[in-house]
């Protein structure tokens, strides 16, 4: 992130472990979200490139340990034919606020998912219509104040 990145602090940790339960040392957390306003580094212009844009590597005991922002809402473009379409059936246009992931290790099969913020704006009708309740985040505040942490875990199918 940008050095004083503005927004609500935001320690995401957890572990990556197979399906039965062995950590995943050395597997791959990939992560990339939108700032606090809503916006993407690679399509802002104003913001640095890569900005909010991570690979992590889990450590002896398949844990990840990240310190972020939480994004925010944005709307999807509505030019073009999904906007056409979005205009048609009267919907907005917003996704709730999210974490784009993807997480892999040796002899696994990908995970690519999102995940959300309980109780966000637009988490009930996600354009994309792709909130599932197992994707909610429900950060609590740290107790330092300085921020908010979650923990998720991931597990992952055999190759
Ligand atoms: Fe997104």
């Amino acid at each position: 992130m940008r050095e004083g990145e503005p927004g609500t602090q935001l320690d995401f940790s957890g572990q990556v472990r197979a399906v039965d339960g062995t950590p995943l040392a050395g597997a791959t957390v990939d992560l990339w979200h939108a700032d606090d306003l809503g916006f993407y580094s690679q399509f802002a212009p104003e913001i640095p490139e890569w900005n909010l844009r991570g690979t992590f590597t889990t450590d002896a005991e398949g844990r990840f340990m990240i310190h972020t922002v939480q994004p925010a809402p944005y709307q999807i473009p509505t030019d073009g034919s999904c906007g056409k379409l979005i205009a048609a059936a009267g919907w907005h246009a917003w996704r709730p606020a999210h974490l784009h992931l993807k997480v892999s290790a040796a002899g696994h099969q990908l995970i690519t998912t999102q995940l959300y913020f309980d109780g966000g704006d637009y988490i009930e009708t996600d354009i994309a219509d792709a909130v599932k309740p197992e994707l909610i985040l429900a950060p609590t505040a740290k107790a330092d104040g300085s921020g908010n942490e979650v923990v998720y875990d991931f597990v992952l199918d055999p190759a």
